[in-house]
Protein backbone atom coordinates (compact mmCIF):
# COMPACT_ATOMS: atom_id res chain seq x y z
CA UNK A 1 0.00 0.00 0.00
CA UNK A 2 1.34 3.37 -1.37
CA UNK A 3 -1.18 5.71 -0.02
CA UNK A 4 -0.70 6.98 3.11
CA UNK A 5 -4.24 7.99 3.47
CA UNK A 6 -5.42 4.39 2.84
CA UNK A 7 -6.18 3.86 6.72
CA UNK A 8 -8.21 6.51 7.56
CA UNK A 9 -10.74 5.38 4.37
CA UNK A 10 -10.41 1.93 6.07
CA UNK A 11 -11.11 3.18 9.59
CA UNK A 12 -14.11 5.37 8.20
CA UNK A 13 -15.86 2.42 6.26
CA UNK A 14 -15.07 -0.51 9.04
CA UNK A 15 -12.75 -2.55 6.61
CA UNK A 16 -9.35 -4.34 7.93
CA UNK A 17 -6.58 -2.06 6.30
CA UNK A 18 -4.44 -4.11 3.61
CA UNK A 19 -0.73 -5.08 5.22
CA UNK A 20 1.54 -1.98 4.76
CA UNK A 21 -1.29 0.34 4.99
CA UNK A 22 -0.68 1.73 8.73
CA UNK A 23 2.84 1.29 8.13
CA UNK A 24 3.04 4.08 4.90
CA UNK A 25 -0.06 6.15 7.08
CA UNK A 26 3.11 6.37 9.99
CA UNK A 27 5.59 6.86 7.81
CA UNK A 28 4.35 9.90 6.34
CA UNK A 29 3.47 10.70 9.64
CA UNK A 30 7.04 11.35 10.89
CA UNK A 31 8.33 12.51 7.72
CA UNK A 32 5.69 15.34 8.10
CA UNK A 33 3.97 14.94 4.72
CA UNK A 34 0.74 14.19 6.98
CA UNK A 35 -0.32 16.35 9.75
CA UNK A 36 -1.66 16.19 12.98
CA UNK A 37 -5.43 16.58 11.68
CA UNK A 38 -4.59 13.11 9.86
CA UNK A 39 -3.23 11.99 13.03
CA UNK A 40 -6.09 12.91 15.17
CA UNK A 41 -8.47 10.90 12.41
CA UNK A 42 -6.56 7.72 12.52
CA UNK A 43 -6.65 7.86 16.68
CA UNK A 44 -9.96 8.63 16.27
CA UNK A 45 -10.92 5.75 13.96
CA UNK A 46 -8.59 3.04 16.24
CA UNK A 47 -10.25 4.20 19.13
CA UNK A 48 -14.04 3.38 17.68
CA UNK A 49 -13.36 0.80 15.49
CA UNK A 50 -9.95 -1.20 16.88
CA UNK A 51 -7.34 -2.37 15.08
CA UNK A 52 -6.52 -6.00 14.16
CA UNK A 53 -3.66 -7.98 15.33
CA UNK A 54 -1.39 -7.67 12.65
CA UNK A 55 -2.39 -4.16 12.03
CA UNK A 56 -0.77 -3.88 16.33
CA UNK A 57 1.91 -5.19 15.28
CA UNK A 58 2.72 -3.11 12.29
CA UNK A 59 1.64 0.10 14.10
CA UNK A 60 3.89 -0.53 16.45
CA UNK A 61 7.09 -1.21 14.30
CA UNK A 62 6.47 1.77 12.65
CA UNK A 63 6.38 4.14 15.52
CA UNK A 64 9.40 2.26 16.87
CA UNK A 65 11.51 3.00 13.44
CA UNK A 66 10.73 6.83 13.82
CA UNK A 67 13.23 6.97 16.14
CA UNK A 68 17.01 5.22 17.22
CA UNK A 69 16.98 2.10 19.40
CA UNK A 70 19.59 1.56 22.44
CA UNK A 71 22.36 -1.11 21.16
CA UNK A 72 24.71 -2.75 23.74
CA UNK A 73 27.31 -4.52 22.69
CA UNK A 74 28.35 -6.84 24.55
CA UNK A 75 26.48 -5.98 27.46
CA UNK A 76 27.53 -9.13 29.63
CA UNK A 77 24.34 -10.79 30.03
CA UNK A 78 20.86 -11.35 28.31
CA UNK A 79 19.09 -7.81 27.94
CA UNK A 80 15.53 -7.60 29.87
CA UNK A 81 12.70 -5.40 31.18
CA UNK A 82 9.13 -5.40 32.68
CA UNK A 83 6.62 -3.08 31.86
CA UNK A 84 3.97 -2.46 34.95
CA UNK A 85 0.31 -0.67 34.00
CA UNK A 86 0.71 1.02 36.90
CA UNK A 87 -1.26 1.56 40.09
CA UNK A 88 -0.93 2.67 43.75
CA UNK A 89 1.91 1.75 45.63
CA UNK A 90 4.17 -0.04 43.25
CA UNK A 91 7.76 0.51 43.64
CA UNK A 92 8.14 -3.39 42.26
CA UNK A 93 10.94 -2.08 39.73
CA UNK A 94 13.29 -0.86 42.10
CA UNK A 95 13.84 -3.88 43.67
CA UNK A 96 13.40 -6.18 40.92
CA UNK A 97 16.31 -4.64 38.13
CA UNK A 98 19.14 -4.97 40.72
CA UNK A 99 18.09 -8.49 41.84
CA UNK A 100 17.88 -9.27 37.52
CA UNK A 101 21.48 -7.85 37.39
CA UNK A 102 22.23 -9.63 40.41
CA UNK A 103 21.28 -12.78 38.50
CA UNK A 104 22.92 -12.20 35.52
CA UNK A 105 20.28 -10.30 33.30
CA UNK A 106 20.84 -6.74 32.20
CA UNK A 107 18.48 -4.34 32.63
CA UNK A 108 17.51 -1.00 30.75
CA UNK A 109 14.65 0.43 31.78
CA UNK A 110 13.11 3.29 30.30
CA UNK A 111 10.55 4.35 32.59
CA UNK A 112 7.72 7.30 33.03
CA UNK A 113 6.72 9.75 35.49
CA UNK A 114 3.24 9.59 37.50
CA UNK A 115 -0.55 9.94 35.78
CA UNK A 116 -3.21 10.76 37.91
CA UNK A 117 -3.62 8.86 41.03
CA UNK A 118 -0.55 6.77 40.31
CA UNK A 119 3.55 7.37 41.16
CA UNK A 120 6.05 6.81 38.87
CA UNK A 121 8.88 5.70 39.03
CA UNK A 122 11.23 8.49 38.21
CA UNK A 123 9.63 10.36 40.51
CA UNK A 124 10.12 8.03 43.32
CA UNK A 125 13.72 8.12 42.36
CA UNK A 126 14.14 11.57 42.74
CA UNK A 127 13.45 11.73 46.24
CA UNK A 128 17.16 10.12 46.65
CA UNK A 129 18.99 13.64 46.62
CA UNK A 130 20.74 13.65 43.48
CA UNK A 131 19.32 10.91 41.68
CA UNK A 132 19.67 12.00 37.51
CA UNK A 133 17.12 10.08 35.37
CA UNK A 134 18.27 11.99 32.24
CA UNK A 135 20.43 9.28 30.58
CA UNK A 136 21.35 9.48 27.00
CA UNK A 137 22.09 6.53 25.04
CA UNK A 138 25.68 5.97 25.95
CA UNK A 139 24.53 6.79 29.89
CA UNK A 140 22.22 3.25 29.70
CA UNK A 141 25.50 1.55 28.50
CA UNK A 142 27.67 2.86 30.87
CA UNK A 143 25.04 1.99 33.87
CA UNK A 144 24.46 -1.47 32.07
CA UNK A 145 27.99 -1.94 32.33
CA UNK A 146 28.57 -1.08 35.56
CA UNK A 147 25.61 -2.12 37.84
CA UNK A 148 23.84 -4.01 35.30
CA UNK A 149 20.57 -2.15 35.11
CA UNK A 150 20.06 1.66 34.81
CA UNK A 151 16.76 3.28 35.43
CA UNK A 152 15.97 6.64 33.36
CA UNK A 153 13.90 8.64 31.30
CA UNK A 154 12.73 8.13 27.75
CA UNK A 155 15.64 10.01 25.47
CA UNK A 156 14.65 12.47 22.78
CA UNK A 157 15.61 10.06 19.94
CA UNK A 158 13.80 6.95 21.56
CA UNK A 159 10.47 6.67 19.69
CA UNK A 160 9.47 10.00 18.57
CA UNK A 161 5.87 9.19 16.96
CA UNK A 162 4.76 8.27 20.57
CA UNK A 163 5.17 11.35 21.94
CA UNK A 164 3.41 13.09 19.37
CA UNK A 165 0.61 10.74 19.04
CA UNK A 166 0.57 10.73 23.00
CA UNK A 167 0.23 14.24 23.24
CA UNK A 168 -2.91 13.91 20.56
CA UNK A 169 -4.25 11.18 22.34
CA UNK A 170 -4.18 12.99 25.96
CA UNK A 171 -5.36 15.94 24.51
CA UNK A 172 -8.29 14.86 22.64
CA UNK A 173 -9.11 12.01 24.90
CA UNK A 174 -8.37 8.96 23.07
CA UNK A 175 -6.17 7.48 25.42
CA UNK A 176 -8.21 4.45 26.68
CA UNK A 177 -8.03 2.00 23.27
CA UNK A 178 -6.16 -1.37 23.54
CA UNK A 179 -4.49 -0.74 20.32
CA UNK A 180 -2.84 2.64 21.10
CA UNK A 181 -2.27 1.47 24.88
CA UNK A 182 -0.52 -1.66 23.24
CA UNK A 183 1.93 0.32 20.47
CA UNK A 184 2.33 3.13 22.54
CA UNK A 185 3.87 1.28 25.58
CA UNK A 186 5.58 -1.80 23.54
CA UNK A 187 7.33 0.35 20.69
CA UNK A 188 9.30 2.19 23.59
CA UNK A 189 10.13 -1.52 25.43
CA UNK A 190 11.45 -2.58 21.98
CA UNK A 191 13.57 0.30 21.17
CA UNK A 192 15.31 -0.70 24.37
CA UNK A 193 16.76 -3.45 22.38
CA UNK A 194 15.48 -6.15 24.60
CA UNK A 195 15.31 -9.95 24.29
CA UNK A 196 12.36 -10.45 27.04
CA UNK A 197 9.72 -8.82 28.57
CA UNK A 198 7.42 -9.26 31.86
CA UNK A 199 4.05 -7.55 31.46
CA UNK A 200 2.56 -6.58 35.12
CA UNK A 201 -1.06 -6.00 34.20
CA UNK A 202 -2.89 -4.30 37.24
CA UNK A 203 -6.74 -5.41 37.85
CA UNK A 204 -8.88 -3.94 40.58
CA UNK A 205 -9.79 -0.42 41.54
CA UNK A 206 -6.46 1.21 41.58
CA UNK A 207 -5.33 0.14 38.07
CA UNK A 208 -5.73 2.23 34.95
CA UNK A 209 -8.36 -0.67 33.46
CA UNK A 210 -9.97 -1.71 36.58
CA UNK A 211 -11.91 -4.35 34.71
CA UNK A 212 -9.62 -7.94 34.64
CA UNK A 213 -11.44 -8.75 31.34
CA UNK A 214 -10.15 -5.86 29.75
CA UNK A 215 -6.64 -5.81 30.95
CA UNK A 216 -6.48 -9.61 29.76
CA UNK A 217 -7.50 -8.40 26.58
CA UNK A 218 -4.45 -5.63 27.17
CA UNK A 219 -2.15 -8.21 27.87
CA UNK A 220 -3.30 -10.77 24.80
CA UNK A 221 -2.37 -7.71 22.73
CA UNK A 222 0.47 -7.18 24.11
CA UNK A 223 2.27 -10.66 24.44
CA UNK A 224 1.15 -10.95 20.86
CA UNK A 225 2.68 -7.80 19.65
CA UNK A 226 6.08 -8.30 20.97
CA UNK A 227 6.48 -11.99 20.30
CA UNK A 228 5.33 -10.91 17.32
CA UNK A 229 8.42 -8.41 17.12
CA UNK A 230 11.09 -11.06 18.21
CA UNK A 231 10.71 -10.20 22.24
CA UNK A 232 9.98 -13.32 24.17
CA UNK A 233 6.82 -12.16 26.79
CA UNK A 234 5.01 -13.14 29.58
CA UNK A 235 2.03 -11.07 31.01
CA UNK A 236 0.89 -11.67 35.02
CA UNK A 237 -2.18 -10.19 35.99
CA UNK A 238 -1.68 -9.03 39.15
CA UNK A 239 -4.12 -7.69 41.88
CA UNK A 240 -4.82 -3.82 42.77
CA UNK A 241 -7.99 -3.68 44.51
CA UNK A 242 -5.84 -2.42 47.27
CA UNK A 243 -2.32 -0.82 47.06
CA UNK A 244 0.86 -3.06 46.82
CA UNK A 245 2.89 -3.02 50.47
CA UNK A 246 2.13 -0.41 53.10
CA UNK A 247 4.12 2.44 51.55
CA UNK A 248 2.53 5.10 49.22
CA UNK A 249 4.35 8.32 48.47
CA UNK A 250 7.45 8.65 46.68
CA UNK A 251 10.02 8.17 49.50
CA UNK A 252 8.13 6.01 51.43
CA UNK A 253 7.92 3.75 48.67
CA UNK A 254 11.87 3.78 48.29
CA UNK A 255 12.19 3.44 51.48
CA UNK A 256 10.02 0.01 51.45
CA UNK A 257 11.76 -0.72 48.47
CA UNK A 258 15.37 -0.82 50.25
CA UNK A 259 13.88 -2.41 53.07
CA UNK A 260 12.94 -4.91 50.25
CA UNK A 261 16.14 -5.40 49.12
CA UNK A 262 17.51 -5.95 52.33
CA UNK A 263 15.18 -9.37 52.58
CA UNK A 264 12.73 -7.90 54.59
CA UNK A 265 9.42 -4.84 54.01
CA UNK A 266 5.84 -6.32 53.12
CA UNK A 267 5.23 -10.06 51.81
CA UNK A 268 3.46 -9.10 48.78
CA UNK A 269 6.24 -6.80 47.25
CA UNK A 270 8.29 -9.19 47.61
CA UNK A 271 6.31 -12.21 45.76
CA UNK A 272 5.92 -9.73 43.06
CA UNK A 273 8.96 -9.13 42.69
CA UNK A 274 10.11 -12.99 42.99
CA UNK A 275 7.31 -14.14 40.39
CA UNK A 276 7.93 -11.02 37.99
CA UNK A 277 11.77 -11.88 38.22
CA UNK A 278 11.90 -15.57 37.97
CA UNK A 279 9.54 -14.99 34.48
CA UNK A 280 12.29 -13.21 33.13
CA UNK A 281 14.94 -15.07 34.61
CA UNK A 282 13.50 -18.41 32.47
CA UNK A 283 12.34 -16.30 29.38
CA UNK A 284 15.68 -14.95 28.78
CA UNK A 285 17.22 -18.71 29.84
CA UNK A 286 19.44 -17.93 32.87
CA UNK A 287 16.70 -20.47 34.94
CA UNK A 288 15.12 -23.76 34.17
CA UNK A 289 11.87 -22.91 35.71
CA UNK A 290 9.97 -20.43 37.30
CA UNK A 291 10.62 -22.16 40.85
CA UNK A 292 14.30 -22.16 40.24
CA UNK A 293 13.80 -18.43 39.08
CA UNK A 294 12.28 -17.41 42.28
CA UNK A 295 14.95 -18.93 44.29
CA UNK A 296 17.73 -16.76 42.52
CA UNK A 297 15.64 -13.84 42.84
CA UNK A 298 14.86 -14.32 46.60
CA UNK A 299 18.82 -15.20 47.39
CA UNK A 300 19.64 -11.97 45.70
CA UNK A 301 17.33 -10.37 47.86
CA UNK A 302 18.21 -11.87 51.75
CA UNK A 303 22.09 -12.48 50.75
CA UNK A 304 22.66 -8.52 50.15
CA UNK A 305 23.78 -9.32 46.36
CA UNK A 306 20.52 -7.10 44.94
CA UNK A 307 21.10 -3.97 47.89
CA UNK A 308 24.53 -3.88 46.20
CA UNK A 309 23.67 -3.49 43.02
CA UNK A 310 21.00 -0.87 43.58
CA UNK A 311 23.99 0.96 45.87
CA UNK A 312 26.02 0.92 42.53
CA UNK A 313 23.31 1.44 40.67
CA UNK A 314 22.26 4.78 42.41
CA UNK A 315 25.58 6.05 42.58
CA UNK A 316 26.61 5.63 39.17
CA UNK A 317 23.60 8.07 38.51
CA UNK A 318 24.62 10.90 40.76
CA UNK A 319 22.33 9.71 43.34
CA UNK A 320 23.32 9.84 47.62
CA UNK A 321 23.29 6.28 48.42
CA UNK A 322 24.32 7.46 52.16
CA UNK A 323 20.64 8.91 52.14
CA UNK A 324 19.32 5.86 51.29
CA UNK A 325 21.17 3.91 53.99
CA UNK A 326 19.97 7.30 56.35
CA UNK A 327 16.64 7.27 55.71
CA UNK A 328 15.22 9.14 53.20
CA UNK A 329 13.68 12.40 54.27
CA UNK A 330 10.19 12.82 54.60
CA UNK A 331 7.60 15.31 55.48
CA UNK A 332 7.73 16.94 58.94
CA UNK A 333 4.32 16.24 59.90
CA UNK A 334 1.94 13.04 61.28
CA UNK A 335 -1.61 11.93 61.50
CA UNK A 336 -3.10 9.03 62.18
CA UNK A 337 -6.65 7.86 60.16
CA UNK A 338 -7.77 5.15 63.03
CA UNK A 339 -11.04 2.29 62.18
CA UNK A 340 -14.30 4.06 62.84
CA UNK A 341 -14.84 0.02 64.16
CA UNK A 342 -14.04 -3.16 65.19
CA UNK A 343 -13.70 -5.31 62.32
CA UNK A 344 -11.64 -6.46 58.80
CA UNK A 345 -9.43 -3.89 57.36
CA UNK A 346 -10.97 -3.41 53.76
CA UNK A 347 -9.82 -1.70 50.99
CA UNK A 348 -13.35 -0.71 48.93
CA UNK A 349 -11.13 1.61 46.37
CA UNK A 350 -7.48 1.17 46.10
CA UNK A 351 -7.67 4.81 43.91
CA UNK A 352 -8.95 6.86 46.66
CA UNK A 353 -5.61 6.11 48.44
CA UNK A 354 -3.51 7.30 45.75
CA UNK A 355 -5.94 10.40 45.49
CA UNK A 356 -5.58 10.68 48.98
CA UNK A 357 -1.79 10.94 48.91
CA UNK A 358 -2.18 13.39 45.66
CA UNK A 359 -4.12 16.06 47.34
CA UNK A 360 -0.79 15.86 49.84
CA UNK A 361 0.99 17.08 47.27
CA UNK A 362 2.01 13.73 46.33
CA UNK A 363 0.64 14.00 43.26
CA UNK A 364 0.77 15.52 39.37
CA UNK A 365 -1.58 17.95 38.51
CA UNK A 366 -2.48 19.25 35.45
CA UNK A 367 -0.24 22.16 35.13
CA UNK A 368 -0.44 22.22 38.79
CA UNK A 369 2.55 22.77 41.39
CA UNK A 370 5.55 20.54 41.86
CA UNK A 371 5.15 17.20 43.57
CA UNK A 372 5.66 16.76 47.00
CA UNK A 373 8.16 13.78 47.45
CA UNK A 374 8.18 13.54 51.07
CA UNK A 375 4.51 13.32 51.87
CA UNK A 376 2.54 9.98 51.78
CA UNK A 377 0.32 7.18 53.47
CA UNK A 378 2.24 4.75 55.40
CA UNK A 379 -0.55 1.79 55.81
CA UNK A 380 -0.09 0.78 59.73
CA UNK A 381 -1.60 -2.57 59.23
CA UNK A 382 -1.92 -4.80 56.35
CA UNK A 383 -5.44 -4.89 54.37
CA UNK A 384 -7.31 -7.39 55.61
CA UNK A 385 -5.88 -7.57 59.46
CA UNK A 386 -8.59 -7.86 61.98
CA UNK A 387 -8.63 -4.32 64.11
CA UNK A 388 -10.57 -2.74 66.81
CA UNK A 389 -12.36 0.53 67.19
CA UNK A 390 -9.80 3.66 67.41
CA UNK A 391 -6.88 1.43 66.40
CA UNK A 392 -5.08 3.93 64.16
CA UNK A 393 -4.62 2.24 60.65
CA UNK A 394 -2.80 4.59 58.40
CA UNK A 395 0.00 6.70 59.00
CA UNK A 396 -0.36 10.16 57.06
CA UNK A 397 2.94 12.33 56.75
CA UNK A 398 1.98 15.88 55.99
CA UNK A 399 3.77 19.20 55.39
CA UNK A 400 2.10 22.00 57.51
CA UNK A 401 -1.47 20.36 56.88
CA UNK A 402 -1.86 20.76 53.26
CA UNK A 403 -4.07 19.02 51.64
CA UNK A 404 -4.62 17.08 54.89
CA UNK A 405 -8.55 17.51 55.34
CA UNK A 406 -9.09 16.49 51.62
CA UNK A 407 -6.57 13.34 52.07
CA UNK A 408 -8.82 12.39 54.70
CA UNK A 409 -12.11 12.80 53.35
CA UNK A 410 -10.62 10.63 50.55
CA UNK A 411 -8.91 7.77 52.55
CA UNK A 412 -12.76 7.48 54.44
CA UNK A 413 -14.24 6.87 51.04
CA UNK A 414 -11.87 3.94 50.19
CA UNK A 415 -10.61 1.94 53.76
CA UNK A 416 -13.13 0.54 56.46
CA UNK A 417 -13.26 -1.51 58.92
CA UNK A 418 -15.75 -4.12 58.19
CA UNK A 419 -16.96 -6.66 60.61
CA UNK A 420 -18.17 -8.05 57.62
CA UNK A 421 -15.14 -7.75 55.22
CA UNK A 422 -13.19 -10.59 53.76
CA UNK A 423 -9.78 -11.15 52.85
CA UNK A 424 -8.51 -10.16 50.12
CA UNK A 425 -7.91 -11.95 47.10
CA UNK A 426 -4.33 -13.61 46.32
CA UNK A 427 -2.04 -10.96 44.49
CA UNK A 428 -0.73 -13.20 41.29
CA UNK A 429 -3.81 -13.79 39.23
CA UNK A 430 -3.60 -15.31 35.14
CA UNK A 431 -0.51 -15.97 33.82
CA UNK A 432 -0.83 -15.23 29.64
CA UNK A 433 1.94 -16.24 27.44
CA UNK A 434 1.89 -16.95 23.79
CA UNK A 435 -0.09 -19.78 22.63
CA UNK A 436 -2.56 -19.71 26.08
CA UNK A 437 -5.26 -17.87 24.54
CA UNK A 438 -7.52 -18.47 28.04
CA UNK A 439 -4.34 -17.86 29.67
CA UNK A 440 -3.00 -20.70 32.09
CA UNK A 441 -2.82 -21.34 36.11
CA UNK A 442 0.60 -20.84 36.79
CA UNK A 443 3.31 -23.29 36.93
CA UNK A 444 4.29 -24.37 40.36
CA UNK A 445 6.76 -21.57 41.66
CA UNK A 446 7.33 -23.44 44.88
N1 LIG B 1 1.56 4.23 29.02
C1 LIG B 1 2.08 4.49 27.80
O1 LIG B 1 3.28 4.61 27.64
N2 LIG B 1 1.24 4.60 26.76
C2 LIG B 1 -0.09 4.46 26.90
O2 LIG B 1 -0.78 4.56 25.91
C3 LIG B 1 -0.63 4.20 28.16
C4 LIG B 1 0.23 4.08 29.22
Amino acid sequence: VSDPLEVLACLRDGRAPAAGAVRAFVEALVDGRLGDAHAGAFLMGVCARGLEANAVVELTRAMLASGDTLTFDDQGGPLVDKHSTGGIGDKASLPLAPALAACGARVPMVSGRGLGHTGGTLDKLESIPGFDVNLDAEGYRRCLRGAGFAIGAQTAELVPADKRLYALRDATGLVASIPLIASSILSKKLAEGIGALVLDVKFGSGAFLPDARLGRELAEAMVRTAEAAGVRTVARMTAMDRPLGRAVGHALEVREAWACLQGAGPADLRELVEVLGAELLVASGLAEDLAVGRGRIAATLDDGRAAERFLQGVEQQGGAARALEGGLELAPDVDEWCASRAGRFVCLDARAVGSAVAALGGGRTVGGAGLDLGVGAEFLEPVGAEVVAGQPLVRLRHRGGRGLALARERLAAGLDADPDGVLPGPLIGERIALGTATGTPPAAEG
